[in-house]
């Protein structure tokens, strides 16, 4: 009887420690598959690539792909998936929490149920903490399992997980609608395809062998800001609903700094000023690390997109203005509508001369 073809796709970043244990454990799990292995690395500054690249020289089922730019584990397994040669995919992390021993199993079920994709469940319904997630990370998964029940319209045990198999034509009919959800690719999957027959299995999340993971407040934005955009239907792209939330947060300062300042007995005109400056300085350095996050502006270019940016607010508060004056005068004579549209047309121009002239 043939065997089962099967490809793992294994993103790595900093993992230089941890790809050999993984092809030793990988290995003896998938004894059963006609399997390759495919590391998709990020160009990670400890020499990962170098060392899958000299793994993959010693057996021709290894492979190693770099990428150089566009950093991201979504990504990084989308192409790998597409340069795979196998007819079930396997997504894992090489960082030893995802056991391949759990493959078999995953494939077993898939083949029984007739199902397109099989995820791998970490158990979290136990009550007694998980081994691999520290407390704030728990409260997170649970947080973020409960927004993507509400996206996704049923409830997963762990949506979030980022261990599953896909059958490789399933994959196909799916990646040209997949979006860029930073570390959840799997709910990607699933939102995007609904036709898709999923099953999940549950197994005990590991612990990091070595190095440290790479999951940190950027990540977690990403993720937020994608299942809100989910949301709108995908109306709102996701870097305008990052954009509002940092310019909604910007409203909060401004009022909080007008106050502080009158309160200091400062004159209106400064006061409201300062609060303005404040403000734009704010939106400009949280847009600067979570909007723009992959056209992040360092050093000089930094200054000179700050300044462009004050530039661009100045125009925007006019436009406000005139926006809510006119709207009030020529159309609804109500405070609040008049002062959301301008808002609106503050926002929206500002948005467009961001992406086209400061975060190019
Ligand atoms: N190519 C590439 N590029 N790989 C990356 C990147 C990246 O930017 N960031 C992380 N990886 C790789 C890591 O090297 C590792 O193999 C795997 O992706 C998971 O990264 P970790 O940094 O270990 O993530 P984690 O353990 O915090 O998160 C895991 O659990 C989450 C659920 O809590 C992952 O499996 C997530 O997918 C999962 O959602
Ligand atoms: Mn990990």
């Amino acid at each position: 009887m043939s065997q089962r073809s099967l490809s793992v796709i294994a993103p790595t970043y900093n993992e230089s420690e941890n790809i050999r244990p993984f092809i030793e454990k990988a290995k003896e799990a998938l004894s059963r598959f006609d399997w390759e292995i495919i590391f998709v690395d990020d160009n990670s500054p400890d020499g990962t690539a170098e060392k899958a690249f000299h793994l993959s020289r010693a057996d021709h089922r290894i492979r190693s792909i770099t990428r150089l730019s566009d950093r991201g584990l979504a990504k990084s397994s989308i192409q790998g998936m597409l340069s795979a040669r196998g007819e079930l995919l396997c997504v894992m992390d090489v960082d030893g929490q995802h056991d391949p021993a759990v493959i078999q199993e995953m494939v077993e079920r898939l083949e029984r149920d007739g199902l397109h994709i099989v995820s791998a469940a970490r158990r979290l319904e136990r009550d007694q903490e998980m081994e691999g997630l520290s407390p704030l990370r728990q409260k997170l998964s649970t947080f973020g399992n409960w927004l993507s029940g509400i996206v996704l319209g049923r409830t997963l045990s762990d949506p979030l997980t980022g261990f599953f198999i896909i059958r490789r034509d399933s994959f196909l009919q799916t990646a040209p609608h997949l979006g860029d959800p930073g570390f959840k690719l799997l709910l990607d999957i699933l939102h995007s395809n609904k036709a898709l027959r999923h099953g999940e299995v549950p197994f005990d999340f590991g612990v990091r062998l070595h190095g440290q993971s790479k999951l940190d407040v950027y990540v977690i934005w990403k993720f937020v800001t994608f299942l809100l955009s989910k949301l709108t239907g995908g109306i709102l792209p996701v870097s305008l609903i990052s954009f509002l939330l940092v310019g909604g947060s910007g409203i909060f300062v401004h009022f909080a700094v007008l106050y502080a300042a009158l309160s200091l007995m400062i004159p209106f005109a400064v006061a409201q000023t300062v609060a303005t400056l404040t403000a734009a300085t704010g939106n400009f350095l949280l847009n600067n690390l979570l909007t723009f996050s992959d056209r992040r502006l360092r050093g000089w270019a930094k200054l000179w997109g700050y300044l462009k940016f004050l530039v661009v607010s100045a125009v925007g508060i006019v436009a406000n203005v005139s926006a809510a004056t006119l709207t009030y005068e020529r159309l609804v004579h109500v405070v609040f509508v008049a002062t959301l549209a301008g808002i609106a047309i503050d926002t929206v121009w500002k948005f467009v001369i961001a992406n086209r002239f400061i975060w190019k």
